[in-house]
């Protein structure tokens, strides 16, 4: 297994290439199975979460092509609509493709997903929305099945907003027979891209980026091409770390994606300058303590709550973060800890009491957000930082080591 050497306290200044978004790509991954015939998508970041998709892919027939950041997606010979545990397990943005393979096949078999670090993240809603759709739905040996002769427009209201559950839905609906509204829809960037890219294909959509979504349904659809936006998780990681550590570009990248972020960035000291694609990000002198609960778009993201902690454990003062989507999403705080940061966790309120400096030490990484907060907490502590299993930075974010040595950080990857 590898690890994460950082000897940290640097500086850091330079400009950095935001890749695209893993979770945009991964739902375009899972609609391209819609279609009999050849799907292009670019702008592809190269993750262990595209990799397992891709074979997931394979798995239930598919032929893929990836190199250069684009990926060719054949699924003309998808012939079996069954995702295996052993893949959806690693991964459980896995279950996007139960919607298309039920709709183009009439039914499907994925591996229910199981927990997650964050605690229990159940699948009900897509569940409960598919029945509306028309299709029955029992679970075996750990796997749903479902199966529908042909699926049936309906509406559909989530409790709350989720971001899968409507992807999901909405791969389900573009092919049903008449019309699908989807109420408290998620709005996040990624579902408006899938949407879009669904739109390309030929199916008729409205209301993306509201929270009420309409799908007419189609016929058929066509393959086409697509290109992935960037990843705003990415882009909001390089710009805690510039709040804290220096003077950051981020290029090719969405401001309007950002907007609270880049709010909060601003409310805790950092000069922050926008143009079109990039976000320049200059460290304030003290760090000011800015209290966030995370939200669902256009809210801040529960993907940079870590992050955030991380940086305010350096603020000049004290400040509470709530997570209201995910509420054991902490994880990290025991490992921040480790690091000399004062944080108390109450449930899914942490208050964080700023220090001067943090200590690096060794710590463990338990998922994709908690290892990046890590990472920021390294580049930041006085002296040597290991971080292990860092298998998990690798799901979510495309050679980071390599982009903050270009920044001037001193990190790098170890083999154990
Ligand atoms: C997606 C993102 C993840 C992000 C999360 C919230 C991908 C691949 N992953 O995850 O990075 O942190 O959105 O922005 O895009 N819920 C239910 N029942 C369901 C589905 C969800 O109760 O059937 C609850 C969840 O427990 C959670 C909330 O709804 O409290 C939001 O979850 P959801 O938006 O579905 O997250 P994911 O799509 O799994």
């Amino acid at each position: 297994m590898d690890k994460i050497v950082i000897q940290g306290g640097k500086s850091l200044s330079g400009r950095v290439n935001i890749s695209g978004a893993k979770n945009a790509v991964l739902p375009i991954m899972a609609a391209a199975l819609l279609v009999d015939g050849k799907t292009v998508i670019d702008n592809v970041p190269d993750l262990r979460d595209t990799r397992t998709m891709i074979r997931l892919l394979e798995m239930v027939g598919a032929r893929g092509r990836f190199g250069s950041h684009r990926l060719e997606i054949d699924a003309g010979p998808v012939d079996t609509p069954v995702a295996p545990y052993d893949l959806v397990k690693t991964m459980r943005a896995s279950f996007y493709v139960l919607g298309p393979l039920l709709s183009r096949f009439g039914r499907a078999k994925v591996s229910l997903p199981g927990g997650c670090a964050w605690g229990p993240r159940p699948v009900d809603f897509h569940l409960k929305g598919l029945e509306k759709l028309g299709a029955e739905i029992t679970l075996e040996g750990g796997y749903i099945q479902a199966q529908a002769d042909y699926l049936t427009g309906a509406t559909i209201h989530f409790e709350i907003p989720s971001v899968g559950a409507t992807g999901n839905l909405l791969m389900a609906a573009v092919r049903a027979r008449g019309t699908t509204v989807i109420e408290n829809a998620a709005r996040e960037p990624e579902i408006v891209q899938l949407g879009e890219f669904l739109q390309s294909m030929g199916a008729r959509i409205e209301g993306l980026g509201t929270d009420e979504i309409t799908i007419e349904g189609v016929a058929s659809l066509r393959p086409t091409q697509v290109t992935v936006i960037p990843d705003r998780i990415e882009a909001g990681t390089f710009l805690i770390a510039g709040a804290a550590l220096g003077r950051i570009t981020v290029d090719q990248v969405r401001p309007d994606h950002l907007k609270v972020v880049l709010e909060k960035l601003e409310e805790a000291g950092a000069e922050i300058r926008v143009e079109a694609s990039s976000i320049t990000i200059q460290r304030p002198d003290s760090i000011q303590p800015v209290n966030m609960s995370t939200a669902v778009y256009p809210g801040f993201p529960t993907d940079l709550q870590a992050q955030w902690i991380a940086l305010m454990a350096l603020a000049e003062g004290t400040s509470i973060i709530t997570d209201t989507i995910y509420h054991d999403r902490f994880s990290h705080v025991p490992e921040l800890q480790r690091l000399g940061a004062n944080i108390t966790l109450e449930k899914n309120v942490a208050v964080v009491i700023g220090q001067q400096e943090l200590i690096g030490a060794p710590v463990m990484s338990t998922d994709i957000r908690a290892s990046a907060s890590l990472i920021l907490g390294g580049l930041a502590a006085r002296g040597r930082t290991e971080i292990s299993r860092v298998y998990h930075i690798d799901r979510g974010y495309e050679k980071i080591e390599e982009k903050f040595r270009t920044l001037g950080a001193s990190i790098e990857r170890v083999s154990e």
